[in-house]
């Protein structure tokens, strides 16, 4: 496994949105903290025809649209900015990547990043290859959509193979690269309370939101083709429910997470033709209220109608010993009442209620981690409401609350990018998406949209800014569960 830093850092894409928003700002973000290699130059490349001193001033605006002021000093964007090198490139062009060779010379390890359209990332691997830029110490990192359904997918991913070994592959899903992600990991193995009733004796059922605000951001091009299916819920939500479901991995390390990993995509109850309609919702959002703002409707943002769903509810199951009958509920939409990204974990209630008899009801114990907007833990128990008691015993929910916020004021929180960046950089790809691990997401997620194709669905209308079209209350409804909002 490669593990000296690299010395080259090449941005396929480098000046498109992601550049432009997440990547150029976190690596300036590790670059004024000290923390990558000193001497890292960092080569973009993209079509547009700049020279040097053009992508620089570009890359200067990103940074001062992008990062908040008092973290930029001149001093530090100067030194970033002088690492800074560009060549014009038609990565759909093979032919013109010795140029991009001849520009980066000697090295002594390269990390690439492809940012671009999965269209060019075949055209692109090959270029690389024929120019002797993939031999060696050199790591390739590719951000999604990584195919759209398995066949792509492993078409991709031999393209690829073709050129770059697997552990010099680093695939990325944004989402493992967020603190408060890796913070689930911690508070799973690394305390030792929960663990023992982490199962289907002790939890009664999981469920994952992921809700935005945002509507379709200009990325009808993308998006239309896609859904919230595969836009969401193959990656970021397929790789949140493994890490709440997977087995303890023996070290924190990249083979040994992503082995628990995969076996728990491994373990999906398929959603077939059969059982699709009373596990899967979807629906679209029309014109509706955001925060108070009235919006449009996805169909009048698009500019045509359209079947693309932008809401999707579902009920999956891990068929393995441990979570034997335990559902977990996912859910994401666009255009929901407010962005957040929450696991809600519900216990067993006790066996049996001694307070019954005085009149208190008793509720199961619920754990919610709440990754966005903020970061917090808070786990719910039963307590006795102050009193004599006279007309019988009252008990009530508190949390007990981790403000992670609080605990931890004053360190910065990186964004996803940072970490991601630097580990490419430094060559550990224990955050990254293996092989095995994306095609067993996408033969889940393919079972999924046949079904849904077998059977004409479509997706139900829904108001923008309410929670998705009510058939998704239904779905948990006939389990007796509600939605935790
Ligand atoms: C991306 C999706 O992968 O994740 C977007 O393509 C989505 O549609 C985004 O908005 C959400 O990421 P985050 O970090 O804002 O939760």
């Amino acid at each position: 496994m490669p593990t000296s830093p690299a010395t080259t850092l090449l941005l396929f894409g480098a000046t498109g949105d992601l550049a432009q928003r997440m990547l150029l700002p976190s690596l300036y973000g590790l670059a004024a903290d000290g923390l990558l290699p000193q001497d890292l130059r960092i080569f973009g490349t993209a079509r547009s025809p700049l020279d040097e001193a053009g992508f620089r001033a570009a890359a200067a605006e990103a940074l001062h649209r992008h990062i908040d002021a008092e973290r930029l000093s001149a001093e530090a964007v100067d030194a970033f900015l002088r690492r800074l090198h560009y060549v014009a490139l038609d990565a759909s062009e093979p032919a013109q990547f010795a140029r991009l060779a001849d520009a980066v010379g000697a090295h002594g390890g390269l990390a690439i990043f492809l940012s671009t359209a999965p269209s060019l990332f075949r055209a692109t691997i090959e270029g690389l290859r024929s120019a002797g830029l993939s031999e060696g110490a050199v790591r390739l990192a590719l951000e999604k959509p990584l195919g759209s359904d398995l066949a792509s997918s492993r078409e991709i991913n031999d393209a690829v193979a073709a050129a770059f070994p697997e552990a010099r592959t680093f695939r990325i899903d944004h989402y493992l690269g967020k603190e408060t992600v890796q913070n689930l990991l911690a508070l799973r193995f690394g305390n030792s309370l929960f663990e023992p009733m982490w199962n289907a004796a002790g939890i009664d059922h999981v469920q994952i939101t992921v809700s935005e605000t945002v509507g379709l951001e200009g990325r009808a091009g993308y998006y239309d083709g896609s859904g919230a299916l595969r836009d969401m819920v193959q990656n970021h939500m397929l790789q949140l429910l493994a890490l709440v479901a997977m087995e303890p991995p023996a070290q924190f390390d990249a083979g040994a997470v992503r082995d628990e990993k995969v076996k728990v995509f491994r373990s999906l109850r398929p959603i077939d033709r059969r059982s699709i309609l009373a596990s899967t919702v979807t629906g679209q959002y029309g014109p509706g209220a955001v925060a108070g703002a009235p919006v449009p409707g996805y169909a009048d943002e698009l500019g045509a109608p359209s079947l693309t769903e932008t809401f999707v509810a579902l009920k999956a199951h891990v068929d393995n010993w441990r979570w034997k009958g335990v559902p977990f509920y996912l859910r994401t939409g666009k255009r929901l009442p407010e962005r957040r990204t929450e696991i809600f974990i519900q216990f067993k209630g006790v066996p049996h209620s001694i307070f019954a008899s005085r009149g208190a009801t008793v509720e199961p114990n619920k754990l919610v981690i709440g990754l966005q907007p903020e970061e917090n833990i808070r786990l719910l128990m039963m307590a006795k409401q102050p009193g004599l008691d006279r007309d019988g015993i009252r008990l009530r929910e508190v949390p007990l609350d981790l403000g992670l916020a609080n605990a931890f004021a004053d360190t910065r929180r990186r964004i996803a990018y940072e970490r991601l960046l630097l580990d490419l950089v430094e060559g550990d790809p224990t955050l990254f998406v293996r092989r095995d691990e994306v095609e067993a997401q996408w033969e889940w997620i393919d079972a999924i949209r046949d079904g849904w194709a077998a059977n004409n669905v479509v997706p139900k209308g829904y108001a923008a800014g309410t929670w998705g079209p009510s058939a998704a209350i239904a779905l948990t409804e006939r389990d007796g569960v509600s939605w935790h909002e």
